[in-house]
This record gives structure tokens, sequence and C-alpha cells, in this order.
């Protein structure tokens, strides 16, 4: 898919279709001059509220050979007032969606207007958000695909018009890219099957990619994680006959700071001997989200060179319900030394985490650490798809929310109480897997289970399960993997000093 920045104004653009944006206070100048030219369409169709700006609408005006651009469609983009950056990011994966899907073209054109004062964000960050967009909507998952190919509508080319094309136009596009086709590459990852997408398929990808960016990529197959004695992988992996991998990927980044980002790797989650419920399983090839989100991520900041010195940590395994498989009842003495009650073999990213923080913490000694995982279901309840769970300390949190209100994913924080940490303490061992009160506070207690394994370094942990994958069509997600996560986690290496 490829999107050039042009330079222009509306009466010259040769196109397809014309992608606009409406507020529901009212024409802009553009919209205008588009409903003078065709007798007062949309005027009429907003006098009648028929078309009233709300978020979402679409209003479809053919130009009848007024303009070039052959047909124009309008989007409602809603409350100017409440409208960020995000919401014109869904407005355009709306639009490419309805022109690929409805509207059938392979090719459009769009426009972002230059800043009034009500804009809260800047022109370079709302150009940057369109194109995530635009690959965001465009994106499809064809690979399994064999029947009626040349049927599939494909969007080919977006072309963004600009009254001026400047130089932070040009990067602020480019940033756009890197950080949607790291997205769409989380995407493709969650998408794809776990018999495909194994360990061992993963760490070979994550060499593959990362290796032309100078990135260095290091993988401990099963022999080395043994020789480790990282017990808590290998207790996951135990019912498993696909091979675990550990992977560390380094970006060294201009900075003496370093960040660890740790990420949960299950290549597929069946709840091991306690078995998932069949509609339970059915996702749970994206129980590996959070490890592709990290290496999205890292991906991303070392295209856009970021002056960071990023750590990638992600522990891969399937979880399995195989003759040799862990049981409830087993102790395991993990990486840290520190020894866990296993009550529930579906909580099983939290195990295989306890001996990637410690890793983290103790051989690569960053400044702070986060770690993403599709942890919970609980974390599903509390706060489904519109957000992601985050708890942790307070000044990565802050931070984290910082970039969140930048970047639009959004975070929720709960809390880490003294008396959810009590919810882990284990009777014959140092902590048991499942809170002593196993329906309260699930989410938190995953957290509280974590906490144990990360000792002085300032950390927070990340709650994807309802955000990384979606059942439901959206704005800019088909059924399947989101790509949430990776502007945050980026946004946040890029504000962290
Ligand atoms: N991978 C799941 C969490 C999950 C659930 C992610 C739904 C995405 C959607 C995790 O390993 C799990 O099974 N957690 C258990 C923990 C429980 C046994 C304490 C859960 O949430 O039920
Ligand atoms: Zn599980
Ligand atoms: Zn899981």
């Amino acid at each position: 898919m490829d999107i050039s920045l042009e330079q222009g104004e509306l009466e010259e653009i040769e196109t397809e279709l014309f992608i606009l944006g409406v507020y529901e206070e009212g024409l802009g100048k553009t919209a205008k001059k588009i409903d003078e030219e065709l007798d007062n369409e949309l005027s009429r169709a907003m006098n009648e509220k028929e078309f009233t700006g709300e978020f979402g609408q679409i209003k479809i005006l053919s130009t009848a050979g007024k303009f070039k651009a052959r047909n124009i469609l309008i989007i409602g983009l809603g409350d100017r007032q409440n409208s960020t950056i995000a919401t014109l990011k869904k407005a355009i994966g709306l639009g490419v969606r309805v022109a690929r899907d409805t509207i059938g073209v392979k090719n459009f054109a769009t426009t972002i207007h230059k800043n009034t004062t009500k804009d809260k964000n800047t022109i370079q960050e709302k150009i940057q958000a369109v194109t995530e967009g635009i690959l965001l909507g465009a994106y499809q998952f064809l690979k399994y695909k064999t029947k009626d190919l040349d049927e599939i509508k494909k969007i080919e080319t977006a072309k963004l018009y600009l009254k001026k094309k400047t130089d932070q136009a040009i990067e602020a596009v480019e940033k756009g890219r890197i950080i949607g086709e790291a997205a769409t590459f989380v995407r493709d990852l969650v998408n794809e099957s776990g018999s495909v997408l194994t360990p061992e398929r993963f760490a070979e990808l994550a060499k593959e990619r990362t290796e032309k960016y100078g990135i260095k990529t290091t993988i401990f197959d099963k022999k080395e994680i043994e020789a480790k004695q990282m017990n808590g992988l290998l207790a996951v992996n135990s019912g498993s006959i696909k091979e675990p991998r550990f992977v560390i990927l380094e970006y060294k980044g201009n900075s003496n700071k370093k960040i660890a980002l740790v990420g949960k790797g299950i290549t597929f989650d069946s709840g091991g001997l306690n078995v998932k419920t069949a509609a339970g399983m059915e996702t749970m090839k994206s129980d590996m989200a959070g490890g592709a989100t990290v290496l999205g991520t890292i991906l991303s900041a070392a295209r856009l060179k970021l002056p960071v010195h990023l750590y990638g940590v992600i522990a891969l395994t399937e979880n399995m319900p195989g003759n040799n498989a862990y049981k409830q009842g087993d102790v395991i003495t993990t990486y840290s030394g520190k020894t866990v009650e296993v009550l529930n073999t579906d909580a099983e990213g939290r195990i295989v985490l306890a001996d990637a923080l410690t890793y983290a913490e103790k051989e690569l000694k960053p400044n702070i650490i986060v770690d993403v995982a599709t942890l919970t279901g609980a974390c599903v309840v509390a706060l489904g798809s519109a957000a992601s769970g985050v708890i942790g300390d307070k000044d990565v949190i802050k931070k984290l929310k910082e970039a969140s209100k930048t970047s639009g994913e959004k975070i929720w924080e709960l809390p880490l109480y003294e008396e959810y940490k009590r919810q882990v303490e284990s009777e014959i061992a140092d902590v048991r897997n499942i809170g002593i009160y196993p329906k309260e506070a699930g989410a938190i207690t995953a957290a509280a289970f974590l906490k144990n394994f990360v000792e002085k370094t300032p950390w927070a942990h990340i709650d994807i399960a309802g955000t990384a994958y979606t059942t439901a069509e959206k704005e800019l997600t088909k059924k399947g993997g989101t790509g949430w996560g990776v502007k945050l986690l980026t946004t946040f290496l890029e504000q962290w000093e």
C-alpha cells in the first residue's frame, strides 16, 4: 500500500475518490466549496438532519464532472471539542473501509487542514495519525484465502494532500508509516495460527525482522533455558511437544538510560490441564500479543532512531495439557529462586513472565521495566476493549498516561493495595499463582503476583487481554489482532527522558 504526500487544493485533485471529514459544528472551507458546486446537496442533508456530522456517519456525493475528483466521501467527525487524533485516525480508518468495501475504489485522496486555534494537536500529529489510520483501515489478513482472489478488493494508493508540502509533513508521514507498519506486523503475528507461529518460528521471525535495523537478537533454545533454570517457562512448556524459546532484543539508541519491555508469548493457550472451554479457547492463538507488541515496538523505535537504549524480552511457549503437563499442586522454583505453588494451570502467563521479569531486572539492569500481556479475562470484564489495564509504580504509570493522551490508546490504572498482595500468599511456597479468592480482582491479583518478581526497578504492567484482539468489527479493525500498544509504547519511549 502506497501513501504519498501531495501539494494542492481540491480543484486540482484528480482521483477516483476524495475523502473529507466534517464536524457537527458545520462545514469548513473545503466542504463549503464542495457544497456550493454540488447544488447545496450537503448543507441540505445537514438541514434535514439526514447527515449531522455525528461521528462515523457517511455521505457519498457524486461530483458529476464538477471536480476532477469523481466522487466525494464525507465522514462525520462528531463534536469538534471532543475530537482527538484518535478521532481522526478512526475516521480515516472507517473512510478507507467504506472506500474499499462499499464504493469499491483502489485509489483515493484525502486532505488535512491546517490548524486553527481550536485544535489541540499539531498538524504533524494529525498527519501522522491519518497515515496510521490509513494503514490500519486498509489492513487485511489474506494469507489463507485461495478462492476468487481477483475479486477481493484492495486499496493500492492513498494520496494525502496538503496546501504546502513541508519537510515536517514528510517526516510526519514517515513516522506514521513506521508506526502503522509495526502495528500491522503485530496484527499479522496475532492473526497467524498457533500451529504455524510456534515459539521457534516466532523467535526466528524476530531475528529475521530486526537484523536490518541494527537490533541485536539473542535466542535461548530449550537447552539454554534448562541450563539457566528458567523453570517457570519450562513448567508451562512441559505439556507441549513444541520447544520453548526465550528471546532478548536490544536496540542501542543514543541514551544512557535503559528501558526493558517484557512480553508474554504464549503461542497458544489451551489452559493446560485446567483446560479452557471451547469458546474460551477460540481466540487463544492471540495469547502471544504482548510479545508481538514488544517486537513491534522495538522495530518502530529502531526505525525512528529514537534516543533510547531499549531491550525487549519475550518468553515463548504453548500452554498444552500433554502427558507431561504441569499440574495443580506442583511447586516450581522459578529463575529468581522464589517458589510458586500452581493452583491453576491456566494462569500460565504470570509464571512465564516471572522468569522474564527476573531476567530483565537481574541481567539487563534497566532503569525501568514495562511488561505487556494478555493476562486476565478479569481485565476484559473490568474494562472491555476500550482500554487496557495498567498496574504498578506511580512514576512509570504517570509517563504511560501522558503517552496515552498523545497516542490516543487508552489505559486505566487499577490499584495495587496491600490487601491484593495477600491474595497470592501461599501456605507451602513463596507465592501461589491464583488468588485465595479467585473470583476477586483477577487483573490486580495477577499483577500482585508479578510484583514478586520485580525487586527494585520501577515497573508497570499493561494487561491487553481486552484490547489486543477483537471479535467485533470496528472503525480500524476487522475481527482479529488490533496492533494495540505499539503507538502507546513508541510514544512513551519518545517522551521518556
Ligand atoms: N490468556 C488468558 C487470559 C485471556 C482471557 C486473554 C481472555 C484474552 C482473553 C490467561 O492465561 C488466563 O487464562 N487467565 C485466567 C486466570 C485465572 C485462571 C486466574 C483467566 O483470566 O481466567
Ligand atoms: Zn491461561
Ligand atoms: Zn494465557
